[in-house]
């Protein structure tokens, strides 16, 4: 069985607090952050302060996706009691192993993102230091784009090196992802779906998560 994470960027930021308590109500595992500072992506989202005042609204746990320059100098504003995982970008990261162990020594899970271009190889030395492989099937800055097919090849190959490694880490995917793609991406390998705009841009919000939960069953 898969997880489901949606990502709020898609949500109703004016009645944020209402729509996380939505999903995490409706079985969702965890809530997608995506964090944006208009510099190592084209958009800005939010930061640490609205994460925080969302941390003991909800008891979902927090799954944080940077997409910052320069993240280390950053990652303690993210820790929260809710803080499971925080994610870095691999092409953020000049000194990439520093920034796994300088999340890992806060007590939180390490991730590392790889942008579609970015094959899975440059993670090599590193896969048995992570928690998450988080492959991005966008390029990363907007909700609403199209899912790039070559995450499935990622996804299958990262599960082989995860094998043949015996390394730990979940693999996540994160861009494009609906009802209609979940269980491909599920069947390729994926622990942890992230979906922003198919979740908060339903209708019925409650529903959507149930028909997701059910694609990854
Ligand atoms: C994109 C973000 C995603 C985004 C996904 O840069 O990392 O998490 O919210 O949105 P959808 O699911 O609409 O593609
Ligand atoms: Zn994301």
């Amino acid at each position: 069985m898969a997880q489901l994470a949606p990502s709020i960027l898609s949500a109703d930021f004016s009645r944020l607090g209402e729509q996380v308590l939505a999903v995490e109500k409706a079985g969702a595992d965890l809530l997608h952050m995506d964090v944006m500072d208009g510099s190592f992506v084209p958009n800005i989202s939010f930061g640490a302060p609205v994460i925080k005042s969302v941390a003991g609204k909800c008891s979902i746990p927090f799954d944080i996706h940077l997409m910052i320059d320069r993240p280390e100098l950053r990652i303690p504003d993210f820790v929260t009691p809710q803080t499971e995982y925080i994610t870095v970008h691999q092409e953020a990261c000049t000194h990439l192993h520093r920034v796994i162990y300088q999340i890992k020594e806060l007590g939180i899970k390490a991730g590392v993102a790889i942008n579609p271009a970015t094959p899975v190889t440059m993670l090599e030395n590193v896969l048995t230091d992570l928690d998450l492989v988080l492959v991005m099937s966008v390029n990363p800055g907007f909700g609403g784009q199209k899912f790039i097919p070559v995450a499935l090849e990622k996804i299958q190959l990262l599960a082989s090196y995860r094998e043949m490694m015996n390394a730990s880490f979940k693999i996540e995917v994160d861009g494009g992802v609906g009802l209609q793609n979940a269980a491909l991406i599920k069947n390729a390998g994926a622990d942890i779906l992230v979906a922003g705009s198919a979740v908060y841009g339903a209708e019925d919000i409650d529903a959507r998560v149930r028909e997701f939960k059910e694609k990854l069953r």
